[in-house]
């Protein structure tokens, strides 16, 4: 697959594959195209030549129906995609259940509460965004994401901004999306250590093409963009993951 922005090619001859049911941590230096590679795969950005398989079907050639479509399997968690400040953590997450089903409140209460007690949280419904920690505020954003049962979760940069537990708190939970609801997650993340920990593969943006690999495996391969990105202390945490001894 191909993309040009003008005369600035951000993919070229870009090939991965994100496994389902698992984590897949895309990572690469800022400007790589990881956003892009998420809006591709949201069918927000089109490809100028090649194929976006989403659950088998390409849907380069979709019309904005059929993507809508599509759209209804993924769940986003964008990073500039935050929660609407005059709604409350209710409203809110009930949101998209509110505009594409014919579910009653009192259905969507119980929907929203389930997905909030999947992300931790309980007796927030009528706080709003701006009485949230940024811990808080993400959970929520990730309650939302899920509030339709995707199949696919697509996550740019989840982590950003957030303190050492909330990043642990935030990686743990998608864990439990992915094993115990079988979400396939497709993350960004700058965050080295937390994403060899947490992924089941890494896909590596770099000069327009993409390495992929489990976690473990990245170290102990040959290619010097993998080291290049990984530097000494990613090599030793890749390593550690290896081994089974990372925390
Ligand atoms: N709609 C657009 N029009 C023109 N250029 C764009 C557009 N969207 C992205 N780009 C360019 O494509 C490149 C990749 O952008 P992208 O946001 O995907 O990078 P990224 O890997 O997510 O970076 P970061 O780590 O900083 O978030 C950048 O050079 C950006 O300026
Ligand atoms: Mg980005």
């Amino acid at each position: 697959m191909r993309l040009a922005f003008g005369d600035r090619t951000i993919f070229e001859n870009l090939s991965c594959r994100f496994a389902r049911a698992r984590i897949t941590v895309l990572m690469g230096g800022s400007g790589t195209g990881k956003s892009t590679a998420l809006r591709m795969i949201a069918g927000l950005q089109r490809p100028d030549s090649g194929k976006v398989r989403v659950a088998g079907d390409d849907i380069v050639g979709l019309r904005e129906s059929g993507l809508q479509r599509v759209r209804r399997r993924l769940g986003m968690l964008f990073q500039d995609g935050a929660l609407l400040d005059s709604m409350t953590v209710l409203e809110n997450v009930g949101l998209p259940l509110r505009e594409h089903t014919r579910l009653g409140d009192a259905e969507i209460r119980d929907a929203v509460h389930e997905r909030l007690a999947a992300v931790g949280l309980h007796d927030v419904d009528s706080l709003l965004p701006g009485e949230l920690s940024g811990g808080m505020l993400r959970r929520v954003a990730l309650a939302r994401a899920i509030i339709m049962d995707p199949e696919i979760v697509l996550c740019d940069e989840p982590f950003s901004g957030l303190d050492p537990p909330n990043v642990e708190r935030i990686e743990a939970l998608f864990q439990e999306l992915c094993h115990d609801r079988g979400l396939t997650l497709i993350v960004t993340s700058h965050h080295m250590a937390s994403s060899l920990r947490m992924s089941d593969q890494i896909v590596l943006l770099q000069h327009g093409r993409a390495v992929s690999g489990a976690p473990g495996q990245l170290a102990t391969r040959g290619d010097p963009e993998i080291k290049d990105f990984l530097g000494a202390d990613g090599a030793a945490l890749a390593r550690q993951v290896a081994s089974g001894s990372a925390s």
